[in-house]
Formats: structure tokens, C-alpha cells, sequence
């Protein structure tokens, strides 16, 4: 009798410490092995540190559909309590977010969205914006004429098409016209490769390069200073901030960049899915924008305000990747 109630009371002093308590254990899908997606995990990390989870972070090389998915379906063979992903294929993902819900693992996307999915609520960039701010500044810069080279790193992720969209919409009723449309696949060496090609097929008609990915600004301004240009004579407005598009505002190559929040993609991501595991899905929606989106926001950094940018990054607790 003594014997059982010596182990009924070790039992019941284990389950109060927690030992017996499912962990919780959240899975992130990045879509390339870019500084970027290091500061999403940044973030991703940071909040499983502050509220005692654990998180595993993934992303391919370079842009892979079927590699994003197999990652996803093996994370939800595994039970996570919850994933998060930035498909870069919104159409390709959708029958798997939905088998992810109807086993009750809850899904939301990061940094570009999967709209006709089910996923519970997009956590990044209003990115149609992004690209109108970004070509607003554009114009600006070429004084409402010029040619524009555009470099992205996907032809089918959303955020892309909108930032591209925004773009194009931006310049209408200007003179600034788009030569053409190139695709890097998030590959940094091919980014580069791009720009330099164009700078020799277009010659002295190529006025102005636009980055839409994190790696094409400070690859069209690798590419223009390799080329013996000038600063700012070819202009360069992009996305992101890392070392290198810091390096290239500073030298003048890169005029502006529309920087988003990566870290806070990370952060939010697993926070809101953490609350979906705790306390439900539709609790955790009950205290989040209604349409579904919860608007990372970004800033429009020129080296006039490269360094105040840098403070508040400090100021919010962000570590530093520069
Ligand atoms: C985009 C990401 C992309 C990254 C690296 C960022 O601007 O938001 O979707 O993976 O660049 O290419």
C-alpha cells in the first residue's frame, strides 16, 4: 500500500512539472537558403525561446516546389502542433493545407500567401503595395522617364506577382517602360549572372534595374559596379535589407529598398500557431484582423535614412544580420 502511494505521489509531482505535457513542436517551410529566410528563423527561433517550444525550421537551396511540400507533408505525418509556410507555389499547396486542417494541424502562411487555401490567416507584406511604393520611387528617380530591367526570384509565388503588379501599375501614365522580366529562381549566382547580361544586351537604353527578391539589388548592383558604372548611374530599387544591400546603399548603387520584416514573420508566425495549439484555432482568429491578414508592414530605406532604420531594427530587439 505504502509502495503505491510513494509512486502515486512521484506521478502526480511529475505531471505538475510538466513532464507527461505533449510538446508543443512547430514546423517553418522557408523557400530558399538566403540570409532572408535566416532572419525569418531568427525570429521563428526567438519566439519558441520565449514561450518554451520547439521549432524546426526548413528551406530548400533555391526555389523547390516538391521539395516545400514533402517537408510539409512529413511534418504533418509527424503530428506538429502547427505549420507555417511561404509557398512558392500557392496553387500547388492547397490540397495539402487542407488535409493538414481536417486532421486539426493548424496552418497559416508566411511571407507570400496561398489565398484559395485554407490556411488560417498570411502573416507578411501587403506586397501589391510594396511594389507600387517601390515603382512610385522608381519614377521618381528617373524624373518620369527611363527603361527598367526587373529581376525576380519566381514566376508563380503570389508575393512576386504582386510586387510585380504593383510595380507595372505604378509607372502607368509614365514614361518609364519595362525592357523585361527576368527569373533568378532564388538562385544568388543566377540573380547576378542576369544582370550582367542585361546590362550588356541593353547598353546605354538600360536605365534603372528593379529587385524583387531579396537577392536581385545586391546582385544588379554587383553586377553594375563589376561593369565599371558609376553609382547611380544605372539606378536600383529593390527589397530587403541584408549586408550586402547595406553595403550597396551605402556605396550609392542602391537608391532605395522596400524593406520588409522577416524577423516578425517568424515570430508571428509561431506565436499565432502556438495560441492555435493552446487555446484553438478559433479562439486565436477571434483576436486577429478580420480579413485575414496580419500586415508585417515595411520601410522604404535610402541611405538618407539607412541608419535611423538600423536604430529602430536595435530599438525592437531585432539581432543584427548586417
Ligand atoms: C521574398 C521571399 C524570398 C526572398 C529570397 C524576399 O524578398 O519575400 O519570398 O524567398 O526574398 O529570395
Amino acid at each position: 500500500m505504502k509502495k503505491f502511494l510513494v509512486i502515486f505521489m512521484i506521478l502526480t509531482f511529475l505531471v505538475s512539472i510538466g513532464v507527461f505535457a505533449t510538446t508543443i513542436r512547430i514546423g517553418v517551410i522557408g523557400k530558399a537558403a538566403e540570409a532572408y529566410w535566416y532572419q525569418v528563423n531568427q525570429g521563428a527561433q526567438a519566439a519558441a525561446k520565449a514561450l518554451g517550444i520547439k521549432v524546426d525550421f526548413f528551406a530548400p537551396q533555391t526555389e523547390n516546389i516538391p521539395m516545400q511540400i514533402s517537408t510539409f507533408q512529413t511534418y504533418v505525418a509527424e503530428g506538429f502542433s502547427g505549420i507555417a509556410i511561404a509557398p512558392s507555389a500557392p496553387g500547388a499547396i492547397v490540397p495539402y493545407i487542407h488535409k493538414a486542417i481536417s486532421m486539426g494541424i493548424p496552418v497559416v502562411t508566411i511571407d507570400t500567401d496561398s489565398a484559395s487555401s485554407d490556411r488560417y490567416i498570411y502573416i507578411g507584406t501587403d506586397n501589391y503595395a510594396a511594389g507600387y511604393i517601390g515603382g512610385k520611387e522608381m519614377v521618381k528617380l528617373l524624373n518620369g522617364k527611363g527603361n527598367v530591367v526587373i529581376i525576380t526570384g519566381s514566376l508563380v509565388a503570389s508575393n512576386s506577382l504582386e510586387r510585380i503588379k504593383g510595380f507595372e501599375d505604378a509607372l502607368k501614365g509614365t514614361n518609364v517602360k519595362v525592357l523585361t522580366l527576368l527569373n533568378d529562381k532564388e538562385d544568388v549566382a543566377k540573380a547576378f549572372s542576369l544582370a550582367q547580361s542585361a546590362i550588356v544586351t541593353y547598353g546605354k537604353k538600360l536605365n534603372a534595374f528593379y529587385g524583387v527578391y531579396y537577392e536581385d539589388g545586391p546582385a544588379e548592383a554587383l553586377a553594375l559596379k563589376s561593369a565599371g558604372m558609376k553609382p547611380g548611374q544605372v539606378k536600383v530599387v529593390c527589397f530587403d535589407m541584408g549586408p550586402d544591400t547595406l553595403k550597396y546603399t551605402r556605396e550609392g548603387y542602391i537608391q532605395a529598398s522596400t524593406v520588409q520584416k522577416p524577423f516578425f514573420m517568424g515570430y508571428l508566425g509561431v506565436v499565432t500557431l502556438y495560441n492555435m495549439a493552446k487555446i484553438s484555432p478559433t479562439y486565436t482568429m477571434m483576436m486577429l484582423p478580420k480579413d485575414h491578414h496580419i500586415d508585417t508592414g515595411i520601410t522604404l530605406v535610402t541611405s538618407k535614412n539607412v541608419n535611423q532604420y538600423l536604430e529602430n531594427m536595435k530599438k525592437l530587439g531585432v539581432p543584427p544580420t548586417y
